[in-house]
């Protein structure tokens, strides 16, 4: 498999983000035309268990293909059982987080802590390829505190996994300092299955940059859509065609965040849905001329249509 055959070769792809990439986020960045996305992070053991929540993070629509499912876990039998029963399941791509840095998940021994261990990845992906119908990923970092993503990538391919990403940090810099495109580089380098870059792409340009710098197969971003779906359709627009298109209006930002809303609403129900498009309208709003004070009143608001009518107003203040 390669990412032709998925017909994504050359796109961007959405990152998987725990709390952000659910099922309205989703909708949204599919209108702005993104080839491939990741679901929030599912624990294989939560699976096991058979938690209602992971099933409800599980939801994939089929408009939204492809979708790669992001698994975490540590335990090779755990993993694979969760794959084996997925055979009917709607995603395109199964992926393995080796990458999330949460003081909790590494604690028991998953996400990014799997870096510290070559054995323990080996027997992970083969057991997940084994039992998968469906391609098979694995999502990367730098390294743990040691750098040694070059050598985690060779063990995964040799694994049979069918592409990875890597996102340019080490484990203990969780998000911060800056992504070392180097490590990308080096890791393209070294294995012949695709790889997908990863970490700080936030504007058109840094998109370009990352491509010519490390020769990667496919670029993912994931802070730099938060709010900004447009940045999807921007870099997509630019590999198909080489030319630019303009960013969104603040009537266009608002009137996307009413929808995403909108979708919150219908897939969370009215509290919950209030409660998480707090963050999103502060990102959606972000540097729009006045949106301190409604971001403000936006997270006092008792009820939906009280969010509705503060957008609506901010949008006419707009005008
Ligand atoms: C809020 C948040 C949640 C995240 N959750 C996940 C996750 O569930 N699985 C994963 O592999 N990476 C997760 N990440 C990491 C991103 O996918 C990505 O690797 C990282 O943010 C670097 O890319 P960026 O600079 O484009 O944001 C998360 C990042 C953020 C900011």
């Amino acid at each position: 498999m390669n990412l032709k055959k998925l017909n994504i070769e050359g796109e961007v792809a959405l990152g998987p983000m725990a709390g952000v990439t659910d099922r309205a986020f989703r909708e949204i960045v599919k209108d702005f035309g993104c080839g491939l996305m990741f679901t929030e992070m599912v624990s294989a053991k939560a699976f096991y268990y058979e938690d209602k929540k992971t099933k409800e993070i599980m939801h994939i629509e089929d408009f939204e293909k492809p979708v790669g499912l992001q698994i975490f876990g540590h335990e090779p039998e755990i993993m694979a059982h969760m794959v084996e029963n997925l055979q009917d399941f709607n995603h395109d791509v199964l992926d393995i987080n080796m990458g999330c840095p949460a003081p909790k998940i590494v604690k028991n021994g998953d996400g990014s802590a799997l870096m510290k261990d070559l054995k323990l990845i080996d027997a992970i992906v083969k057991a997940v390829v084994f039992k998968s119908n469906k391609p098979v990923s694995v999502k990367i970092r730098k390294g743990f505190a040691e750098v040694n993503a070059v050598e985690v990538a060779k063990v995964i391919e040799q694994a049979g996994a069918d592409f990875i990403t890597v996102h340019g940090r080490t484990r203990d810099q969780f998000y911060a300092g800056k992504a070392d495109w180097d490590i990308i580089r080096d890791v393209k380098k070294a294995v012949s299955i695709p790889v997908i870059g990863n970490g700080d792409i936030f504007t058109l340009d840094d998109a370009i940059r990352m491509k010519e710098h490390t020769g990667v197969d496919g670029l993912m971003v994931a802070r730099g859509v938060q709010g900004n779906p447009w940045l999807i359709k921007e870099i997509n627009a630019y590999f198909r065609t080489g030319k630019r298109i303009e960013g969104p209006s603040p009537e266009e930002r608002i009137r996307v965040a009413l929808k995403h809303l909108e979708l919150l609403l219908k897939y969370k129900g009215d509290r919950r849905g209030m409660m998480e498009m707090r963050k999103h309208a502060a990102w959606y709003l972000k540097g729009l001329h006045g949106s301190s004070k409604v971001k403000d009143q936006l997270n006092q608001a008792v009820s939906s249509e009280e969010m509705i009518g503060l957008m609506m107003n901010f949008l006419e203040d707009l005008k």
